[in-house]
């Protein structure tokens, strides 16, 4: 894997247009679909819910995910050298809340078959993606982790809808 140092500019106080909670409002307006980014290792199976996922670069094929520099699990993913992402559907949004909430068993009651990375592949999910961690990027109070992707398949019908996030909610997908 190769660590690549991010070069940002010396920390300065941001200005009060720039807090966090207008921050927050303002990159909130932007829709994106949900994940969950799983792996597997000597303790089982591990997995926290991600909005920051990005398809990246199709030749060689890479995406991203954006972590917390606080996050649990993440240490352990890394550790594997590999993660999984499950992309959610419509119907898989007390999945979502329950991989996003910490000091919870998040794998009571969710059913999981083994990927071709041997990572968990969250039944009802749209798709998963197999990805090796290739370089992670220092990014303020998150890491950006690329994957080169390593397999793919999708797993629910094609006529099932993503589950969507907005404004700090869960949405669905409404027919034009
Ligand atoms: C809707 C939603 C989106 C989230 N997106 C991210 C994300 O993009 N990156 C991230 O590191 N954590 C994200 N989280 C938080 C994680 O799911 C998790 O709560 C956090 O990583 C702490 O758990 P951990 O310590 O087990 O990693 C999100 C949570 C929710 C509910």
């Amino acid at each position: 894997m190769t660590a690549v140092t991010c070069t940002v500019a010396p920390q300065q106080p941001p200005p009060p247009s720039l807090s966090r909670t207008a921050l927050r409002d303002v990159l909130g307006r932007y829709a994106s679909g949900l994940t969950v980014v799983t792996g597997l290792d000597d303790e089982g199976p591990v997995g926290f819910t991600c909005q920051s996922f990005h398809s990246v670069s199709l030749e060689p094929p890479l995406v991203s995910i954006t972590v917390q520099r606080t996050s649990a699990s993440y240490p352990r993913i890394r550790r594997t050298g590999s993660f999984t992402v499950n992309v959610l559907s419509g119907a898989q949004q007390a999945i979502a809340d329950q991989f996003g909430r910490s000091g919870v068993d998040r794998w009571a009651g969710i059913r999981w078959l083994p990927t071709a990375a041997d990572n968990p592949s969250l039944e009802g999910s749209l798709a998963w993606i197999d990805c090796e961690i290739v370089a992670e990027h220092e990014a303020g109070d998150h890491v950006i982790v690329v994957g080169r992707i390593t397999g793919i398949s999708p797993v629910a019908a094609d006529d099932h809808d993503p589950l969507v996030y907005y404004r700090s909610r869960y949405r669905r997908l409404t027919a034009d």
